[in-house]
């Protein structure tokens, strides 16, 4: 086995974690037997864009060629490039180009991080976010009349498809199938959203029908978030619209502690194009170039990245390395309380594999 991956680590402590995140999947890929192919980029960086006037070249996707996943740091340096630039001109691309229609976010309660929501221990909060990526409330369809006057009129229309729903209605319950509870929770609103939102609950009634295995039931979104912090353990899989989702996605591991060691996926699950991985922080601009940053949101990424290849073994080692290593003060970064700086606690995860 032999996986081609395109690394592209961006701006500030994008650049510190990258190198551990590559770190620790070449130990995995020693121990468990496969080839990795690594191409390192300097492009969807503010650095790039200060030097060259974009964030990427014109021929980005053929300079990146046919990969089987892109693995990336994070972007963005506010105090030279408009965050709305560097976003736009990098991550919204790739996920756009290369259809990542999943974004996938695990809230998983690690050993050795403090759990904001009192009482609870590893184990209790374990499920994933599913979030529709491509359509839904982040259209750009609408318009800006009579800007200025008193007769000013915005709107903005949220467009659902029904292939758009669809798919990833059938990823999220697929996950959920293949999971122990196998329990599907999905974000409504359709008390209030009278429209697009009775057709999403209509969706999710018709790919229920294709997953008899796995038991499903909805909550209107204001109430959901009350309940991800009130009754987190009711989770299994949580699937949403672009906008919920988004929401959800930030608050899930918000529940679970640091920003520091949360992961993400863009998912394309057809296999027509390239899959996406990062950390969900961006790239911290106040503890950038101090060697500090907590470097397992890049890891965990990793075995995401390892887990879609199918190299499941080698995911779930690194999964076991990283709590072994959460789980010893001396593992630890700052943010956690710890005495590691990134590179210690990269070498410590890729040692424990
Ligand atoms: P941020 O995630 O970069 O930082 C928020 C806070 O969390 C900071 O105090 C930071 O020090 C801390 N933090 C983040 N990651 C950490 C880590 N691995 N270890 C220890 N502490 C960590 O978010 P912020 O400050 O809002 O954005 C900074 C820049 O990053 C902006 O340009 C923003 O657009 C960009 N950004 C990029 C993302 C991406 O690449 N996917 C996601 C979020 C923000
Ligand atoms: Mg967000």
């Amino acid at each position: 086995r032999r996986y081609s991956i395109a690394v592209i680590p961006g701006d500030g402590i994008g650049k510190e974690v990258m190198p551990e995140g590559v770190r620790v999947l070449e130990a995995a890929a020693r121990r468990f037997g496969f080839a990795l192919d690594l191409q390192w980029h300097d492009f969807a960086s503010c650095d790039y864009y200060l030097k060259h006037g974009e964030m990427m070249p014109q021929d980005w996707k053929a300079r990146i060629g046919k990969v089987d996943a892109l693995f990336f740091g994070a972007v963005g340096w506010p105090d030279t490039v408009p965050d709305h630039v560097s976003l736009w001109g990098s991550l919204l691309q790739f996920r756009r180009e290369y259809d990542q229609y999943v974004n996938l976010r695990p809230v998983r309660l690690m050993p050795g991080v403090p759990c904001p929501l009192a009482g609870r221990k590893p184990g209790d909060i374990d499920f994933w976010v599913v979030r529709e990526n491509t359509e839904g409330e982040y259209s750009a369809v609408g318009g800006h009349m009579f800007p200025g006057t008193e007769r000013e009129i915005v709107m903005q229309e949220t467009v659902m498809t029904r292939f758009g729903v669809d798919r990833v209605l059938r990823y999220a319950f697929d996950l959920a199938s293949k999971r122990e509870r196998g329990h599907l929770t999905s974000a409504t609103k359709s008390n209030g959203i009278a429209i697009t939102m009775p057709f999403w609950d209509q969706r999710v009634e018709a790919i229920a029908a294709e997953f008899p295995g796995v038991t499903h039931d909805k909550y209107h979104i204001d109430i959901l978030t009350a309940q991800f912090v009130l009754n987190p353990q009711r989770f299994d899989v949580v699937v949403a619209s672009n906008l919920f989702g988004d929401i959800l996605s930030d608050l899930g591991p918000a529940c679970t502690g640091t920003i520091g060691v949360a992961p993400s996926g863009n998912i394309n699950p057809d296999g027509t194009h390239p899959s996406l991985f990062e950390p969900v922080h961006g790239s911290a601009p106040d503890i950038a170039g101090k060697g500090i940053a907590n470097p397992v949101g890049q890891i965990w990424s990793a075995a995401m990245m390892l887990e879609h290849l199918g190299e499941a073994e080698a995911a779930a080692a690194i999964m076991a390395a990283i709590e072994a290593v959460l789980s010893t003060p001396a593992g630890r970064t700052g943010d956690l309380g710890g005495s590691a700086n990134t590179r210690d606690c990269g070498k410590a995860i890729a040692e424990s594999i």
